[in-house]
Protein backbone atom coordinates (compact mmCIF):
# COMPACT_ATOMS: atom_id res chain seq x y z
CA UNK A 1 0.00 0.00 0.00
CA UNK A 2 1.33 3.24 -0.69
CA UNK A 3 -0.65 6.41 0.11
CA UNK A 4 0.17 9.51 -1.47
CA UNK A 5 -1.70 12.50 -0.13
CA UNK A 6 -1.19 16.21 -1.17
CA UNK A 7 -1.86 18.88 0.36
CA UNK A 8 -4.98 19.80 0.10
CA UNK A 9 -5.85 15.59 0.61
CA UNK A 10 -3.91 16.51 3.86
CA UNK A 11 -5.48 19.39 5.04
CA UNK A 12 -9.19 17.75 4.19
CA UNK A 13 -8.37 15.15 6.47
CA UNK A 14 -7.35 17.46 9.22
CA UNK A 15 -10.46 19.33 9.15
CA UNK A 16 -12.75 15.85 9.26
CA UNK A 17 -14.05 15.55 12.33
CA UNK A 18 -14.95 11.50 11.50
CA UNK A 19 -12.61 8.85 13.56
CA UNK A 20 -11.99 6.78 10.48
CA UNK A 21 -8.74 8.18 10.38
CA UNK A 22 -7.75 6.45 12.83
CA UNK A 23 -8.93 3.33 12.33
CA UNK A 24 -6.87 3.28 8.83
CA UNK A 25 -3.78 4.69 10.34
CA UNK A 26 -4.40 1.74 13.15
CA UNK A 27 -4.52 -0.56 10.38
CA UNK A 28 -1.40 0.34 8.40
CA UNK A 29 0.50 0.25 11.94
CA UNK A 30 -0.26 -3.00 12.32
CA UNK A 31 -0.17 -4.11 8.61
CA UNK A 32 3.68 -2.47 8.59
CA UNK A 33 4.89 -2.48 12.58
CA UNK A 34 2.62 -5.19 14.32
CA UNK A 35 1.87 -5.27 17.62
CA UNK A 36 5.50 -4.96 18.97
CA UNK A 37 5.84 -1.33 20.95
CA UNK A 38 9.20 -0.59 21.65
CA UNK A 39 9.95 1.55 24.88
CA UNK A 40 13.08 4.08 25.01
CA UNK A 41 14.01 5.44 28.04
CA UNK A 42 14.20 8.70 28.02
CA UNK A 43 17.16 10.51 30.44
CA UNK A 44 16.32 13.96 31.00
CA UNK A 45 20.11 15.27 32.13
CA UNK A 46 20.36 18.87 31.82
CA UNK A 47 17.45 21.92 32.19
CA UNK A 48 19.69 23.94 31.35
CA UNK A 49 19.66 25.97 27.85
CA UNK A 50 20.77 28.79 25.83
CA UNK A 51 17.88 29.05 23.27
CA UNK A 52 14.50 31.08 24.15
CA UNK A 53 11.81 29.14 22.18
CA UNK A 54 8.51 31.04 23.26
CA UNK A 55 6.67 27.87 23.67
CA UNK A 56 9.33 26.11 26.14
CA UNK A 57 9.30 26.23 30.25
CA UNK A 58 12.91 26.13 29.92
CA UNK A 59 13.95 28.62 27.93
CA UNK A 60 16.49 30.73 28.37
CA UNK A 61 14.49 34.08 30.04
CA UNK A 62 12.40 31.89 32.52
CA UNK A 63 14.34 32.64 35.67
CA UNK A 64 12.07 30.30 37.98
CA UNK A 65 13.77 27.56 36.43
CA UNK A 66 15.59 25.18 39.48
CA UNK A 67 18.42 24.54 36.47
CA UNK A 68 20.73 20.98 37.09
CA UNK A 69 22.89 18.69 34.98
CA UNK A 70 23.47 15.26 35.74
CA UNK A 71 27.31 13.97 36.02
CA UNK A 72 28.63 11.98 33.32
CA UNK A 73 28.91 9.22 35.91
CA UNK A 74 25.13 9.52 37.09
CA UNK A 75 24.30 9.29 33.02
CA UNK A 76 25.94 6.06 32.53
CA UNK A 77 24.67 4.47 35.80
CA UNK A 78 21.50 5.63 34.27
CA UNK A 79 21.97 3.97 31.07
CA UNK A 80 23.36 0.86 33.24
CA UNK A 81 19.89 0.69 35.21
CA UNK A 82 17.75 0.96 32.05
CA UNK A 83 19.66 -2.32 30.51
CA UNK A 84 19.07 -3.72 33.55
CA UNK A 85 15.01 -2.97 33.49
CA UNK A 86 14.76 -4.41 30.19
CA UNK A 87 15.12 -1.18 27.66
CA UNK A 88 16.77 -1.49 24.25
CA UNK A 89 17.26 1.90 23.36
CA UNK A 90 18.09 4.97 26.07
CA UNK A 91 17.38 8.84 24.97
CA UNK A 92 19.79 11.47 26.11
CA UNK A 93 17.59 14.71 26.18
CA UNK A 94 18.48 17.92 27.37
CA UNK A 95 19.08 21.45 26.53
CA UNK A 96 20.85 22.81 23.67
CA UNK A 97 23.74 23.20 27.44
CA UNK A 98 27.23 24.02 26.40
CA UNK A 99 28.63 22.50 29.26
CA UNK A 100 28.33 19.46 27.87
CA UNK A 101 31.75 19.68 25.12
CA UNK A 102 31.48 17.13 21.99
CA UNK A 103 34.11 15.42 24.44
CA UNK A 104 32.13 14.73 27.41
CA UNK A 105 29.28 13.61 25.53
CA UNK A 106 31.32 11.24 23.13
CA UNK A 107 33.06 9.72 26.10
CA UNK A 108 29.14 9.12 27.34
CA UNK A 109 28.27 7.30 24.61
CA UNK A 110 31.80 5.43 24.58
CA UNK A 111 30.40 3.86 28.43
CA UNK A 112 26.99 3.26 27.38
CA UNK A 113 27.40 1.21 24.40
CA UNK A 114 28.88 -1.30 26.67
CA UNK A 115 25.88 -2.14 28.08
CA UNK A 116 24.41 -3.27 24.48
CA UNK A 117 21.73 0.04 24.22
CA UNK A 118 20.92 1.85 21.36
CA UNK A 119 21.16 5.65 21.71
CA UNK A 120 19.30 8.26 20.68
CA UNK A 121 20.68 11.60 21.37
CA UNK A 122 18.20 14.85 21.81
CA UNK A 123 20.66 17.75 22.46
CA UNK A 124 19.92 20.08 19.70
CA UNK A 125 21.72 22.01 16.65
CA UNK A 126 25.45 21.10 16.84
CA UNK A 127 27.87 21.05 14.21
CA UNK A 128 28.75 18.71 11.56
CA UNK A 129 31.86 17.72 12.78
CA UNK A 130 30.26 16.86 16.18
CA UNK A 131 27.29 14.63 14.97
CA UNK A 132 30.29 13.25 12.77
CA UNK A 133 32.26 12.08 15.86
CA UNK A 134 28.88 11.44 18.04
CA UNK A 135 27.79 9.18 15.13
CA UNK A 136 31.65 7.37 14.91
CA UNK A 137 31.73 6.68 18.70
CA UNK A 138 28.16 4.97 18.32
CA UNK A 139 25.56 7.25 18.75
CA UNK A 140 22.45 5.79 16.55
CA UNK A 141 19.62 8.03 16.47
CA UNK A 142 18.84 11.67 16.74
CA UNK A 143 15.58 13.53 17.44
CA UNK A 144 15.57 17.17 16.48
CA UNK A 145 11.68 18.27 15.76
CA UNK A 146 11.55 20.87 12.76
CA UNK A 147 8.68 22.13 15.34
CA UNK A 148 6.98 24.27 12.39
CA UNK A 149 8.27 24.55 8.59
CA UNK A 150 6.47 27.28 8.61
CA UNK A 151 9.20 29.99 8.28
CA UNK A 152 7.59 33.30 9.31
CA UNK A 153 5.70 31.24 12.70
CA UNK A 154 9.27 29.65 12.88
CA UNK A 155 11.16 33.19 13.76
CA UNK A 156 8.24 34.31 15.71
CA UNK A 157 8.61 31.06 17.96
CA UNK A 158 12.54 31.48 17.69
CA UNK A 159 13.35 34.93 17.15
CA UNK A 160 17.26 34.47 17.48
CA UNK A 161 17.77 30.78 15.90
CA UNK A 162 18.23 29.55 12.17
CA UNK A 163 15.64 27.84 10.55
CA UNK A 164 18.21 27.60 7.62
CA UNK A 165 20.42 25.87 10.40
CA UNK A 166 17.94 23.51 11.86
CA UNK A 167 17.19 22.20 8.67
CA UNK A 168 20.71 21.77 7.64
CA UNK A 169 21.52 19.94 11.02
CA UNK A 170 18.67 17.46 9.86
CA UNK A 171 19.92 16.49 6.70
CA UNK A 172 23.35 16.53 7.95
CA UNK A 173 22.29 13.98 10.83
CA UNK A 174 20.67 11.99 7.57
CA UNK A 175 23.64 12.31 5.55
CA UNK A 176 25.56 10.77 8.54
CA UNK A 177 23.61 7.53 8.76
CA UNK A 178 21.88 8.17 11.35
CA UNK A 179 18.62 7.30 11.89
CA UNK A 180 16.67 10.39 12.29
CA UNK A 181 13.42 11.66 14.44
CA UNK A 182 11.95 15.11 13.75
CA UNK A 183 8.23 16.23 13.91
CA UNK A 184 6.09 19.25 15.12
CA UNK A 185 4.40 21.06 17.55
CA UNK A 186 0.37 21.22 16.86
CA UNK A 187 -1.54 23.85 18.56
CA UNK A 188 1.14 26.54 18.06
CA UNK A 189 -0.57 30.23 17.63
CA UNK A 190 -1.39 31.43 14.55
CA UNK A 191 -0.66 27.69 12.98
CA UNK A 192 -2.44 26.79 10.12
CA UNK A 193 -3.73 23.84 8.52
CA UNK A 194 -2.24 24.34 6.28
CA UNK A 195 1.15 24.76 7.65
CA UNK A 196 0.43 21.61 9.61
CA UNK A 197 -0.12 19.70 6.25
CA UNK A 198 3.71 21.39 5.14
CA UNK A 199 5.14 20.01 8.06
CA UNK A 200 3.15 16.92 7.26
CA UNK A 201 5.29 16.86 3.30
CA UNK A 202 8.15 17.84 5.02
CA UNK A 203 8.98 14.79 7.10
CA UNK A 204 7.80 12.58 4.29
CA UNK A 205 10.72 14.41 2.07
CA UNK A 206 13.30 14.09 4.51
CA UNK A 207 12.33 10.20 5.18
CA UNK A 208 12.42 10.76 8.32
CA UNK A 209 13.06 7.25 10.21
CA UNK A 210 10.68 9.27 13.46
CA UNK A 211 8.34 11.35 13.66
CA UNK A 212 7.36 12.75 16.94
CA UNK A 213 3.81 15.30 17.09
CA UNK A 214 3.37 17.00 20.12
CA UNK A 215 0.10 19.11 21.38
CA UNK A 216 1.43 22.59 22.20
CA UNK A 217 0.86 23.25 25.90
CA UNK A 218 1.03 26.49 27.49
CA UNK A 219 3.49 27.13 29.91
CA UNK A 220 2.24 29.68 32.71
CA UNK A 221 6.10 31.33 32.63
CA UNK A 222 6.14 31.94 28.84
CA UNK A 223 4.99 34.82 26.52
CA UNK A 224 2.45 32.05 24.94
CA UNK A 225 0.79 31.47 28.78
CA UNK A 226 -2.36 33.03 27.14
CA UNK A 227 -2.34 30.49 24.20
CA UNK A 228 -5.18 28.07 23.56
CA UNK A 229 -4.32 24.73 25.23
CA UNK A 230 -7.06 22.64 23.54
CA UNK A 231 -4.77 20.81 20.85
CA UNK A 232 -5.41 17.17 21.78
CA UNK A 233 -7.68 15.90 19.32
CA UNK A 234 -5.71 17.94 15.95
CA UNK A 235 -1.99 16.44 17.23
CA UNK A 236 -3.98 13.28 17.34
CA UNK A 237 -4.72 13.55 13.89
CA UNK A 238 -1.58 15.19 12.63
CA UNK A 239 -0.04 11.94 13.72
CA UNK A 240 -2.39 9.19 12.41
CA UNK A 241 -2.04 11.15 8.93
CA UNK A 242 1.48 10.85 9.22
CA UNK A 243 0.85 7.11 9.68
CA UNK A 244 -1.09 7.07 6.84
CA UNK A 245 1.75 8.26 4.64
CA UNK A 246 4.63 6.88 6.28
CA UNK A 247 3.56 3.64 6.97
CA UNK A 248 6.81 1.92 8.13
CA UNK A 249 8.47 4.39 10.24
CA UNK A 250 8.36 4.78 14.49
CA UNK A 251 5.90 6.96 15.62
CA UNK A 252 5.85 7.42 19.27
CA UNK A 253 2.65 8.33 21.54
CA UNK A 254 3.68 11.39 22.96
CA UNK A 255 3.96 12.10 26.79
CA UNK A 256 2.12 15.60 25.99
CA UNK A 257 -0.66 13.89 24.23
CA UNK A 258 -0.99 11.86 27.80
CA UNK A 259 -0.81 15.36 29.95
CA UNK A 260 -3.84 16.50 27.63
CA UNK A 261 -6.05 13.22 27.97
CA UNK A 262 -6.38 10.50 30.15
CA UNK A 263 -5.00 7.62 28.51
CA UNK A 264 -3.53 9.86 25.71
CA UNK A 265 -0.38 7.96 24.90
CA UNK A 266 -2.65 4.55 24.86
CA UNK A 267 -5.29 6.05 22.56
CA UNK A 268 -2.23 7.33 20.00
CA UNK A 269 -1.31 3.74 20.11
CA UNK A 270 -4.01 2.80 18.78
CA UNK A 271 -4.26 5.43 16.27
CA UNK A 272 -0.74 4.76 14.22
CA UNK A 273 1.66 4.78 17.09
CA UNK A 274 4.14 1.88 18.11
CA UNK A 275 6.75 3.50 20.46
CA UNK A 276 6.61 5.19 23.92
CA UNK A 277 9.52 6.76 25.29
CA UNK A 278 8.88 6.48 29.28
CA UNK A 279 10.82 8.21 31.61
CA UNK A 280 14.05 6.96 33.14
CA UNK A 281 15.14 10.64 34.95
CA UNK A 282 15.52 10.18 38.98
CA UNK A 283 12.18 11.65 40.29
CA UNK A 284 13.92 14.15 42.23
CA UNK A 285 14.76 15.71 38.95
CA UNK A 286 11.35 15.08 37.28
CA UNK A 287 9.64 18.28 38.26
CA UNK A 288 12.84 20.47 37.03
CA UNK A 289 12.26 19.40 33.69
CA UNK A 290 8.92 21.41 32.87
CA UNK A 291 9.16 22.01 29.25
CA UNK A 292 5.21 21.91 29.48
CA UNK A 293 3.11 22.46 32.87
CA UNK A 294 1.28 19.08 33.83
CA UNK A 295 3.69 16.87 32.77
CA UNK A 296 3.01 13.15 33.91
CA UNK A 297 5.01 11.12 36.25
CA UNK A 298 6.77 13.62 37.81
CA UNK A 299 6.11 12.03 41.16
CA UNK A 300 7.09 8.83 39.72
CA UNK A 301 10.22 6.89 40.09
CA UNK A 302 11.56 4.83 36.96
CA UNK A 303 10.60 1.46 37.95
CA UNK A 304 7.04 2.67 38.68
CA UNK A 305 6.77 3.82 35.10
CA UNK A 306 8.70 0.93 33.06
CA UNK A 307 5.99 -1.55 35.11
CA UNK A 308 3.40 0.97 34.54
CA UNK A 309 3.36 1.22 30.65
CA UNK A 310 4.35 -2.32 30.52
CA UNK A 311 0.84 -3.52 31.73
CA UNK A 312 -0.99 -0.66 30.08
CA UNK A 313 0.71 -1.88 26.94
CA UNK A 314 -0.26 -5.55 27.69
CA UNK A 315 -3.76 -3.92 28.59
CA UNK A 316 -5.21 -3.44 24.86
CA UNK A 317 -3.41 -6.60 23.54
CA UNK A 318 0.39 -5.20 22.40
CA UNK A 319 3.07 -6.64 23.03
CA UNK A 320 6.48 -5.28 24.13
CA UNK A 321 9.48 -5.24 22.32
CA UNK A 322 12.94 -6.86 22.77
CA UNK A 323 14.17 -5.63 20.00
CA UNK A 324 16.08 -1.89 19.64
CA UNK A 325 13.94 -1.35 17.16
CA UNK A 326 14.94 0.35 14.23
CA UNK A 327 13.04 0.96 11.26
CA UNK A 328 14.18 -1.92 9.07
CA UNK A 329 13.77 -4.02 11.86
CA UNK A 330 11.97 -6.99 10.87
CA UNK A 331 10.83 -8.86 14.75
N1 LIG B 1 4.21 22.11 24.87
C1 LIG B 1 4.45 20.93 24.25
N2 LIG B 1 5.66 20.55 23.82
C2 LIG B 1 6.69 21.38 24.02
N3 LIG B 1 7.98 21.29 23.69
C3 LIG B 1 8.62 22.40 24.13
N4 LIG B 1 7.74 23.23 24.74
C4 LIG B 1 6.53 22.62 24.68
C5 LIG B 1 5.22 22.97 25.11
N5 LIG B 1 4.97 24.11 25.75
C6 LIG B 1 8.54 20.19 22.91
C7 LIG B 1 9.33 20.67 21.69
C8 LIG B 1 10.67 20.01 21.86
C9 LIG B 1 10.38 18.88 22.79
C10 LIG B 1 11.54 18.35 23.54
O1 LIG B 1 9.44 19.43 23.68
O2 LIG B 1 8.69 20.20 20.51
O3 LIG B 1 11.22 19.55 20.64
FE1 LIG C 1 15.71 24.76 24.89
FE2 LIG C 1 14.49 22.72 23.64
FE3 LIG C 1 13.14 24.28 25.36
FE4 LIG C 1 13.88 25.29 22.99
S1 LIG C 1 12.42 23.57 23.31
S2 LIG C 1 14.09 26.33 25.02
S3 LIG C 1 15.86 24.26 22.67
S4 LIG C 1 14.83 22.92 25.88
FE1 LIG D 1 5.17 6.87 34.51
FE2 LIG D 1 2.80 5.42 34.16
S1 LIG D 1 4.43 5.82 32.73
S2 LIG D 1 3.71 6.21 36.02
Amino acid sequence: MNINLNKNDIIEILSDKSTKLFESADKIRKEFKGDYVHLRALVEFTNICKCNCLYCGLRRDNKKVDRYRLKEKQIIDCAKLSAQYGYKTIVLQGGEDEYYSADKIASVIKEIKKFNLAITLSIGERPYDEYKLFKTIGADRYLLRIETTDKELYKKMHPMASFENRLNCLYNLKSLGYEVGTGCLVGLPEQSLESLANDILFFKELDADMVGIGPFIPHPNTPLKNASSDNFDLALRVMATVRLLMPDINIPATSAMETLKPNGRIIALQSGANVIMPNMTDTIYRKKYEIYPGKICINDSPNMCVNCIKSKIESINRKVSVSKGFRYDKE
